[in-house]
């Protein structure tokens, strides 16, 4: 069963965000982080990022339609995204959130998210491993 791996806004631009937030691997680093994982649990995942709302609500329909679980690190659209909220409570298979950093330990606007409520949980704060962590929590979700 494929797992979608999806990314918001500014997370391909990794290169040039803040490393002491975001630590050191670019976006082509995170990716091959996150495949040489998958490819350990034996997981088939399929990457993608868009800085577009809807581009990202269509991939929430696609796995809406075909059961396709969910890993999603929002990035800015945690915070206000009502769209991507209603998006992600239309996927029956599991839906986890994940965060590079923790946004509650940054500014206020980003200690909400409009996401975690319809998420089955959110993994936030441990860099590239928060990937790692939401990929062995779903390993485990969809063989059960
Ligand atoms: C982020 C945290 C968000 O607050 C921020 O807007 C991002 C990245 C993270 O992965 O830590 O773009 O989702």
């Amino acid at each position: 069963m494929k797992i979608l791996v999806l990314n918001g806004p500014n997370i391909s631009r990794l290169d040039i965000r803040d490393s002491k937030h975001y630590g050191n691997l670019n976006w082509s680093q995170l990716q091959n982080f996150i495949n040489e994982v998958a490819k350990d649990l034996s997981l088939e995942i399929d990457i993608r990022q868009s800085d577009d709302e809807a581009t990202m609500i269509g991939w929430l329909h696609e796995a809406a339609d075909n059961s396709f679980p969910v890993i999603i690190n929002p990035a800015a659209f945690t915070h206000y995204s009502v769209a991507i909220h209603d998006a992600v409570e239309m996927v029956k298979s599991p839906v986890i959130e994940v965060h590079l950093s923790n946004p509650m330990s940054r500014e206020e606007f980003r200690h909400t998210s409009v996401i975690s409520g319809v998420a089955v949980g959110t993994i936030a704060g441990f860099g590239p491993d928060s990937y790692r962590l939401a990929l062995i929590a779903m390993k485990n979700l969809i063989s059960r």
